[in-house]
């Protein structure tokens, strides 16, 4: 059993930020890495990025998005309560050297994976432009944790309710066009802001990370249903990934198997709060 220490309700209460006591895994885990969780015996398995470690009181933070049933039960649960399972650290570790500057890129609750990337990306000495985005000010998250590890930083909402309205793709644009200085981009976030940070990036040669998120079951690499497509090659992200180069995944792909099962997802959470 694993204690939550801390809960905190963050953007209108649509994510939420959990800091678990899991002293084994918080020894061990690194930035990029994820685990999985059950809420109790019968729970569906929910792999989680995560998003911040605490070494000193063995905590690990997870932050995630409520959109289904499983996510939902996971918000009722209050600091005190227990999470049935936690198991990790699973999954490649974010590969991180000082290149020198790089800009990392966060759309929506991927900010979350990307505050743990920054921060391991700034320990190790880099120069960091960081740009981050929601889709209003009220949905931004972790903005005073980002500032703290970039020496710039950018905000977008797509409203205009903050910072500079637009997608985060066009200030990136802009660092590209001006600064020829970047080594590395790092995004994480929606798959349609990682496909488009993708295709400016491969414009200028720069190579970019990006951390995918799709459909886990086992998280070992035995049911084959995190599969993705790299340059004609599977990989299974769970164990080959989550973090991979950006050229050559097949994001289309990834979309659509990660769209799969919308509708059950939606009834399975109806079907909860009736
Ligand atoms: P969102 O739709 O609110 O978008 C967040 C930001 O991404 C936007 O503000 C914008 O700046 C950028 N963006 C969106 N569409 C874009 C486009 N067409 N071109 C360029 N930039 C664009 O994001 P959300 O609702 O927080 O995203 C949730 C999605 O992200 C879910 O599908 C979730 O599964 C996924 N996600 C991915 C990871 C990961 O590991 N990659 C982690 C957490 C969540
Ligand atoms: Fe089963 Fe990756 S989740 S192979």
């Amino acid at each position: 059993m694993f204690e939550i220490i801390l809960k905190q309700e963050m953007a209108k209460s649509t994510i939420v930020r959990f800091d678990i006591k899991a002293p084994k895994i918080a020894a061990k885990i690194k930035p990029g890495q994820f685990v999985i969780i059950r809420v109790n015996e019968t729970g569906e398995r929910i792999p989680l990025t995560v998003a911040d470690v605490d070494s000193f009181s063995g905590s690990i933070t997870i932050i995630f998005q409520v959109v289904g049933k499983s996510t939902a039960l996971m918000r009722s649960l209050n600091a005190g309560d227990f999470f049935k399972d936690v198991v990790g650290p699973l999954g490649k570790a974010a590969h991180i050297e000082k290149l020198g500057t790089v800009i990392v890129v966060g759309g929506g609750t991927g900010i979350a994976i990307l505050h743990h990337i920054t921060k391991a990306m700034k320990q190790v000495g880099n120069y960091i432009i960081g740009i981050i985005g929601a889709r209003e000010k009220g949905m931004l998250i972790l903005e005073e944790e980002m500032k703290s590890l970039c020496d710039e930083m950018i905000i977008t909402t797509d409203d205009g309710s903050y910072g500079q309205q637009g997608f985060v793709t066009q200030p990136l644009e802009k660092y590209l066009n001006e600064r020829h200085d970047i080594k590395e981009v790092y995004a994480i976030g929606p798959i349609i802001m990682m496909k488009n940070v993708s295709n400016l990036t491969k414009k200028f040669g720069i190579k970019t990370m990006v951390s995918l998120n799709p459909i886990m079951v086992d998280g070992t690499g035995m049911c084959g249903c995190c599969r993705v497509t790299i340059g004609n090659k599977t990989k299974f992200c769970c164990v080959d990934g989550p973090d991979f180069e950006a050229i050559d995944i097949d994001f289309d792909e990834l979309e659509k198997r990660n769209s799969m099962y919308i509708k059950e997802e939606k009834d399975a959470l109806l079907f909860s709060i009736k």
